[in-house]
């Protein structure tokens, strides 16, 4: 027998010398989920803070999910798209009409779901808006994140993403987040910006909410310069933030959304690129593809994961439990020196420590945390991500809280 029963410490042996050392894991080994929680293979519980970075909006392994996924996995889980299948399309137009989008077009990853927009925004660019070919420019945010790609490490300022990664992809402009003006003065420097794409909420970057009006003001800039609004909302979409997309606080329809990771709820890699029929039209066979997207299995656990979405009302939810997380962390926060402040929306957030980037607090508190029976993991400089499952009720919220400010006062 390959698998078999192995301690914490065979585990991350294992992983050390026979894997690439491309993550740096808390020292935590999970063999099971259920909802709001994982144990750890010494049978401990914990509280998932982390979610697979959203991944798990839905909770792990969510009965009617798996269900889905069972049901699917004993008829068919993959034709290629040589053939056609009976559930993509059906699949399309359920996906289409919950996100009110013409048409969508479906990956795997949300890097992959990001390379697929950056070539859509060029292609209609090129044939639609008459930009001289290999001209195309798309701006982007500083302290972005939309994945590891070339092309994506490309427009990032993570220098450990990028160093000896290159030579990189050019025609794109890097402008402040949050700031209308460096947007406008871009949008005015050339006759060639096919499209701004950007995180509604940077969430890697630490979480950072831009000021209100922000989405609004900036989508209406695009429309007055004839530039494509690209949402990438692989993290922060599917209810995580408290509405279904984050772009919906502000009323926004991206001409093109970008979703990923909650969409299969964390059982099945789901992406998918969606837009209206006249951006959509200008791909054509042979273009763009990937030999698992739009596959059954996908189709059938991102149904079911949105179903769950819906029918737990997890956008409600994660509103109400963000509000609490955020008041409850304030009044602590008040009577603490270790954390500065806590922002985000949702169940989307993070606490800022007042110590210096590069100090290791933060991660000596998620270490700490994981001991109180709670997981968490330090996004860029001294920042903690808080994300758990929408799933969760008020009591266990609370609980949380209280292992959160228990942990920080005993530090
Ligand atoms: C906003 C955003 N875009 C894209 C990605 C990349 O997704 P994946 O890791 O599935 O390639 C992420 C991952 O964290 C993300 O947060």
């Amino acid at each position: 027998m390959v698998l078999e029963n192995i301690s914490s410490q065979q585990a991350i042996d294992l992983e050390n010398k026979y894997g690439a050392h491309n993550y740096h894991p808390l020292p935590v080994v999970l063999n099971r989920g259920e909802g709001v929680f994982v144990w750890d293979v010494e049978g401990k519980r914990y509280y998932d803070f982390l979610s697979a970075y959203s991944a798990v909006n839905q909770g792990h392994c969510h009965p009617s999910i798996i269900g889905a996924l069972t049901e699917q996995a004993g008829k068919l889980t993959l034709t290629s798209r040589a053939f056609h299948n009976d559930v993509l399309g059906t699949y399309e137009k359920y996906v289409t009409e919950y996100f009110g989008f013409d048409k969508v077009l479906p990956m795997n990853t949300g890097a992959e779901a990001v390379e697929t927009a950056i070539k859509l925004c060029r292609k209609y660019a090129y044939e639609k808006k008459g930009i001289a070919e290999n001209e195309a420019e798309i701006i982007v945010c500083e302290n972005n994140f939309h994945g590891r790609t070339t092309t994506i490490i490309s427009f990032s300022n993570d220098e450990d993403a990028r160093k000896n990664f290159g030579p990189f992809t050019g025609g794109f402009i890097k402008i402040e987040y949050d700031n209308l003006e460096a947007l406008e003065n871009a949008l005015k420097s050339s006759n060639n910006i096919a499209g701004f794409l950007l995180e509604p909420i940077q969430g890697e970057a630490g979480v950072y909410v831009p000021s209100e009006g922000y989405l609004t003001k900036a989508k209406a800039l695009c429309e007055k310069y004839d530039v494509l609004f690209i949402a990438d909302e692989v993290q922060t979409g599917v209810a995580r933030t408290g509405q279904l997309l984050a772009v919906n606080h502000e009323n926004v329809q991206p001409d093109i959304l970008i979703l990923g990771k909650a969409m299969s709820g964390g059982v099945y890699p789901v992406s998918a690129v969606f837009s209206s029929n006249e951006i959509m039209d200008v791909i054509k066979p042979g273009q763009h593809g990937s030999t698992f997207g739009g596959n059954p299995l996908a189709c059938a656990v991102a149904i079911a994961a949105l179903e769950v979405v819906k029918n737990e009302a997890l956008a409600k939810n994660s509103e109400k439990l963000g509000k609490l997380f955020r008041s409850e962390l304030d009044k602590f926060i008040e009577t603490n020196d270790l954390v500065k402040l806590v922002r985000g929306k949702g169940l989307l957030n993070a606490i800022v420590i007042n110590d210096t980037e590069d100090s290791s607090t933060a991660w000596d508190i998620c270490m700490k945390l994981r001991d109180n029976g709670l997981l968490a993991k330090p996004t860029h400089g001294n920042i903690i991500r808080f994300a758990p499952p929408l799933v969760m009720n008020e009591a266990q919220l609370l609980d949380c809280v209280a292992i959160i400010k228990k942990t920080i006062s005993e530090f």
